[in-house]
Order: structure tokens, then sequence, then C-alpha cells
């Protein structure tokens, strides 16, 4: 559905941030990008959306494919049109709107009938948005706010969801919570959804696939099985050590660069 090859990104004409991505978002499938802040994810993210351009950012190498689309390069609204769609990072809602304002602001290039639709379904995956309506959504939970940010991608019927750190700053059952419901999603409305995470447990929870980011590289990759195994994941982004007890996170950090000067 997505393909990412080998692509490299400039900011400002001289920082290199990508180096040589390459990332396949299967059909139907959730995809997860895990990563440290500053690995690069959300650059990566902008990338294949378009907004890029509007950050001085570049896709200097390589190609972004939606479908048989080449994309790399298109504006954003280009990109939305073709049915791909990115919820930043941080939930920006707007906040003067109430919940439901938010959602016809999400659905503005439809017809009106698309906008009911789309409301009814968005309200029928996430019951609370229902309930809080009328709710000016400033006065939104955490929670209710990002399960916003992923109601209003939804109105412009996408095929391809782009999902920034949903995670951040929200309550273990919340965001499992959230996380069924775009699993839901994802099986019953065909979507694919690439998935960026520091939550490494949670994301590999629910996705098929995964890709670990490190400066600007992709170093490991598999399927979500397998990377919840690989030893590497569970003491660098999952903390555990091989008796399963909790490392800290300067040991990790301490192996990690020790790692790095022997190979
Ligand atoms: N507009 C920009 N101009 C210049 N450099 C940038 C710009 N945006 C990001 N960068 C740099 O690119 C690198 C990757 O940033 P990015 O935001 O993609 O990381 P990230 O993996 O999403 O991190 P986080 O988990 O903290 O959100 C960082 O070193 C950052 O400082
Ligand atoms: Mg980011």
């Amino acid at each position: 559905m997505l393909a990412i090859n080998n692509i490299e990104v400039v900011y400002d004409r001289v920082i290199l941030v990508l180096k040589g991505v390459s990332i396949d978002v299967g059909d139907g499938q959730i995809t997860t990008l895990l990563g440290a802040n500053g690995a690069g994810k959300t650059t990566t993210l902008k990338a294949i959306s378009g907004v890029l351009r509007s950050e001085r950012g570049e896709v200097t190498k390589g190609t972004v494919q939606l479908g048989d689309k080449r994309i790399d390069g298109m504006r954003a609204h280009d990109v939305t049109r073709l049915g791909l769609v990115q919820v930043f990072e941080g939930r920006r809602v707007f906040e003067n709107l109430t919940t439901e304002e938010n959602l016809i602001a999400g659905g503005h290039v439809q017809t009106a009938a698309a906008v009911k639709q789309g409301i009814d379904l968005v309200f029928s995956y996430f019951p609370r948005l229902k309930e809080r309506r009328h709710q000016v959504s400033g006065y939104l939970s955490g929670g209710e706010q990002q399960m916003l940010a992923i109601g209003r991608a939804l109105m412009s019927q996408p095929k391809v969801v782009l999902l920034d750190e949903p995670s951040l700053g929200l309550a273990p059952m919340l965001v499992e919570e959230i996380f069924g419901i775009v699993s839901r999603l994802v099986k019953q409305e065909k979507l694919s959804v690439l998935l960026v995470e520091q939550n490494a447990t949670m994301a590999l929870a629910v996705a098929d696939h995964g890709y670990v980011m490190e400066n600007g590289r992709i170093v490991l990759e598999g399927p979500a099985a397998k990377l919840r195994d690989n030893s590497d994941i569970k003491e660098f982004y999952l903390g555990l050590n091989e008796g399963g007890a909790r490392k800290s996170y300067r040991d990790t950090k301490h192996y990690k660069r020790r790692k790095r000067w022997l190979s």
C-alpha cells in the first residue's frame, strides 16, 4: 500500500536527518516505527505526508509510493486527497471548537452527506466523543483529545493513517483503549496504519510489523512478534535484561554506547 524506498531527507538544504530509510506499510496492517527522541520518526512521517515542504525540509533521494502513485514532492493536501493523512504529535485540536465542529473541520473537502456519515462513523468507534460532541475540545481530557485528533483524520476517508506518538502522556489503560480502537478500525474499515511510538511494549502488542530507527537509519526490522522477543529491543526499548529485570535507562544507554564501540 505504502512504500518508502531508500529516502534521504535534508532540512535547510544542509542538515541530513534521514539516511536511506526504507519502510513498507502492508495493506490492512499496523506497522510501527520505534525509536528514541530525535531518531527521525516525525521527519519520516512528514516526508510521507508532504508537510516537510512547509518546514524547509526536502526528500533529496529515494521515493515514496502510495499504491501505484509516487507521492514524494507532492503537496500535503494533494496527498490527503489520495487517501493518506497524518495525525500530528501532541494531538493538535482546535481548542475553541466543539468536538463535533472539530470533526466537521476535518471533513472540509466533502459533501454534507459525507460529513454526516463520517461523524457517525467516528462516534461509533469513539463513543466517548459522542457523549462530548457539544463540549469545547480544549476542555476534553488528553485521551479524548487524542481520540478527536484521530477521529478528525478519519473524516477525510483515508486509506492510510500516520499516527505520531498517540500514547504520549497518556495512562497505559487509555493507550490500550485507543490502540484497541485503532486495531478495530484497521480490520473493519480496511485501513493501513503507520504508528510511530517510543512506547515499544504497547506498539508491538498491536502491530503486525515493526521497524527500529536510530540516528536517521533503520537498524532493525521484522514481524512484531519477533521484535517482541528480540533481546536488543527488550534491552534498549523495553528496558528488560535477560532475567526479565528492569534496567535503568542509564545502564541501557551505557551498554548501547559500549556496544557501538565494539561494533
Ligand atoms: N525543521 C527542522 N529543521 C532542522 N532540523 C530539524 C527540523 N525538524 C527536526 N529536525 C532535526 O531532525 C532530527 C530528527 O527529528 P524528529 O523530530 O524527526 O525526531 P523524532 O524521532 O520524531 O523525535 P521525538 O521522539 O523527540 O519526537 C532531530 O535532530 C531534529 O533536531
Ligand atoms: Mg517526533
